[in-house]
């Protein structure tokens, strides 16, 4: 049985005091033992929040990390340091960093292979934009990255791995994929899973949608067997994440 894990994704918002605001407003509303809850939050925001969360069943994410191990990388920050400060995920391959930040799978894969490294748990993003959705090609698509992305890891990693089923038309638009949409992909992943490595490993990886979770949907979606629980953007900034934590209360 895999536990869910249901991960806030804070994006570029909260400063570090409304950071700890938020964690305070949040302590007693995301208490759900069945799950796993991950706040994962800007860089500046990571100490203040490891303290905050002191105590609580909230773990840390960051969200984004370099690959490299340290040196002259002006503005980058490394697995060591995110491992050293607290945290204990790390959202790699975002669509806004594939998009606005030119990312690619095989930087990616250098990525989680040094988040792998480090004792971090990748929370690896994949997800089709509406063109490929349309085009037919989705399943393809995010096949090629899974691959391309988990090239070289190997599977006892891949058993301990998030990945995160984000269709790109979906995020922060309002627009839910329809939860048997979200359930076919998931489930093609976990298909692809199986390919690259065994059975075992697939049945162990879990598998997030994000894109439009709120606490409308958030039950429907992770009944789903292939899902896992959700990242989680606009909603996770607000009270409402804690009915998405105890969707099943
Ligand atoms: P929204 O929940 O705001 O659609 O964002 C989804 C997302 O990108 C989480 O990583």
């Amino acid at each position: 049985m895999r536990k869910k894990i249901i991960a806030g994704n804070w994006k570029m918002n909260m400063t570090p005091s409304q950071a700890v605001a938020l964690c305070a407003e949040l302590k007693d509303l995301v208490k759900n033992d069945d799950v796993d809850v991950v706040y994962c939050v800007p860089a500046i925001d990571i100490v203040p929040v490891v303290n905050a969360l002191k105590g609580t069943n909230v773990k840390v994410g960051a969200e984004n990390m370099y690959f490299e191990e340290k040196g002259a990388y002006t503005g980058e920050i490394s697995a060591a340091m995110l491992k050293d400060a607290g945290v204990e995920y790390v959202i790699i391959g975002h669509s806004e960093r594939r998009d606005y930040f030119k990312e690619d799978d095989a930087l990616l894969n250098k990525k989680v292979k040094k988040a792998i490294e480090a004792g971090l748990t990748p929370i690896l993003c994949c997800g089709e934009t509406l063109e490929q959705r349309e085009m037919g090609i989705t399943m393809d698509w995010i096949r090629m990255q899974i691959k391309s992305d988990l090239a070289g890891v190997a599977a006892a990693d891949v058993a301990k791995l998030v990945i995160a089923y984000e269709p790109i038309w979906a995020i922060g638009t309002g627009k839910t994929a329809t939860t048997a949409q979200a359930e076919e992909v998931c489930g093609g992943i976990r298909a692809c899973i199986e390919e690259i490595y065994d059975k075992a490993t697939a049945d162990a990886v879990r598998i997030q949608y994000g894109g439009s979770v709120n606490a409308g949907n958030a039950a429907e979606l992770f009944a789903e067997k292939d899902i896992d629980g959700g990242l989680v953007g606009g909603a996770s900034l607000k009270a409402d994440f804690g009915k998405i934590v105890c969707y099943n209360k």
